[in-house]
C-alpha cells in the first residue's frame, strides 16, 4: 500500500502544498461538513479519470463541482432560475448541491455528458481554505465525489478515507485530516433546471427549508427518480454487514437507535445518539464499525419525523437493500 501523507493541520502550508497537488493532477481527499471527497482539478480530464479509477464508479455518473464562493459560480452555468440565487444566498456555504444548467467549462468528463452540473460551496474551514488557495493557483473548482468505493458507505473521518481507499491512491495523493465531518450525511441535490426545485437527494437542507426560503413548493423526487444519480440506485451506502430496519436486535446481532431504546443482553450497540442531527453524525462510522468487527447483521431502529430524519432513513432505505 502507498504511502499516503495526511495533512492534520489546517495550516497555510498544508494547504499549498494540497492546492498545488491538486494543480499538478494529483488527487486530494478533504472534509466537508457532509462526509469527505475526493478531490480532482475539475477542469483536467486525467485527473478526473482517476477519482473514476480509484472508486470503481461507472463513468457516466456525473461529479459535484465545489467552489468557494459565489463569485466563482458564474464560470460554471449559462443559466440560473431567481428561485436558485435564492437558495444559494441562503443555505451555501452549506450542505446543499444545485444543479444548474452548464457552461463550455463543464465538460462531459463532470456531468457524465448531461446539459447540467452540480455545484456546491461546502461549510467546512478546511475545505473552503482549500479552495480559496486552489482559486488563488489559477483553479476554478475541484470536482469532489465521496471519498468511498462505488456502492460503499461515505466515509466521515480522515481514517475511513484511508481504510477505503488507501490501497488505491497513489504516493503523489493526499489525505486531508479535519476530524469528523459535523453533519454526516451527504449534500441535499436541488435540481434547479425547472421552475421548481426538485430534491433529488434528500439532505440537511430540508424539503421545508427549500420551500421557506423560496416560497416555491419543492418537489421530491428522490423516491422516484430516473436521472443518473448514482445514491439513486436501489442498493448504495451499504455495509458488508447486512441492514436490517425497525426489527428487535439479538444476541450478537449489531444495533443503533436513539439512546432511549434499549438492548438487550449480547446485542452489540454501536450508536446510540441523543439527538436526530447526532444520528446522521455518527450513523456511517457505526456501520463502518459494524464490518470492521465482523458484524453479519446491523439492526437500526430508523429516527422517525421530518428534518434530517428524512435523509436519513433515505440512506437507511439503501443501505438495507439486498
Ligand atoms: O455531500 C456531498 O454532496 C459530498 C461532498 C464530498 O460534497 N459529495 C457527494 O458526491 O456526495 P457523490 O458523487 O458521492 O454524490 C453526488 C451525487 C451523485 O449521485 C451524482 O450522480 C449526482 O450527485 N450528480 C452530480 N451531478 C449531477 C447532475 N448534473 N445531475 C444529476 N445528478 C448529479
Ligand atoms: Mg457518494
Amino acid at each position: 500500500m502507498p504511502m499516503i501523507q495526511f495533512l492534520s493541520n489546517c495550516s497555510v502550508d498544508g494547504l499549498a502544498i494540497a492546492a498545488k497537488s491538486l494543480r499538478q493532477g494529483s488527487l486530494v481527499a478533504f472534509p466537508t461538513e457532509t462526509v469527505y471527497g475526493l478531490g480532482a482539478d475539475a477542469t483536467n480530464a486525467q485527473a478526473v479519470a482517476r477519482i473514476y479509477e480509484v472508486k470503481g464508479r461507472p463513468v457516466d455518473h456525473p461529479l459535484i463541482v465545489h467552489i468557494a464562493d459565489l463569485k466563482y459560480l458564474e464560470q460554471w452555468i449559462s443559466d440560473i432560475p431567481e428561485y436558485a440565487i435564492v437558495l444559494a444566498r441562503e443555505f451555501w456555504p452549506g450542505p446543499m448541491t444545485l444543479i444548474l444548467q452548464r457552461s463550455e467549462l463543464a465538460k462531459d468528463f463532470i456531468t457524465g455528458g448531461q446539459d447540467t452540473v452540480g455545484i456546491r460551496i461546502p461549510a467546512n474551514s478546511l475545505a473552503l481554505g482549500l479552495l480559496e488557495t486552489f482559486h488563488k493557483l489559477g483553479g476554478v473548482g475541484i470536482a469532489a465525489p465521496s471519498a468511498n468505493r462505488f456502492g460503499q458507505v461515505s466515509p466521515t473521518t480522515a481514517e475511513a478515507v484511508q481504510e477505503e481507499l488507501g490501497s488505491y491512491l497513489s504516493d503523489t495523493d493526499l489525505v486531508l485530516d479535519g476530524g469528523a465531518c459535523d453533519v454526516g450525511i451527504e449534500s441535499t441535490i436541488i435540481d434547479c433546471s425547472g421552475n421548481v426545485p426538485k430534491i433529488l437527494r434528500p439532505g440537511a437542507i430540508t424539503n421545508f427549508m427549500i420551500a421557506n426560503s423560496t416560497k416555491l413548493t419543492s418537489i421530491d423526487i428522490s423516491k422516484e427518480n430516473a436521472i443518473r444519480v448514482s445514491g439513486s440506485f436501489a442498493a448504495h451506502y451499504a455495509p458488508l454487514a447486512s441492514v436490517f430496519l425497525d426489527q428487535v436486535p439479538i444476541a450478537g446481532q449489531g444495533f443503533i437507535a436513539m439512546s432511549d431504546v434499549v438492548e438487550d443482553e449480547g446485542v452489540i450497540r454501536l450508536a446510540a445518539p441523543k439527538t436526530h442531527d447526532e444520528f446522521g453524525k455518527v450513523l456511517y462510522s457505526a456501520l463502518r464499525e459494524a464490518d470492521k468487527i465482523g458484524l453479519k447483521t446491523v439492526v437500526v431502529h430508523q429516527p422517525q419525523g421530518e428534518g434530517i430524519a428524512v435523509a436519513i432513513r433515505d440512506r437507511l432505505k439503501k443501505a438495507s437493500h439486498n
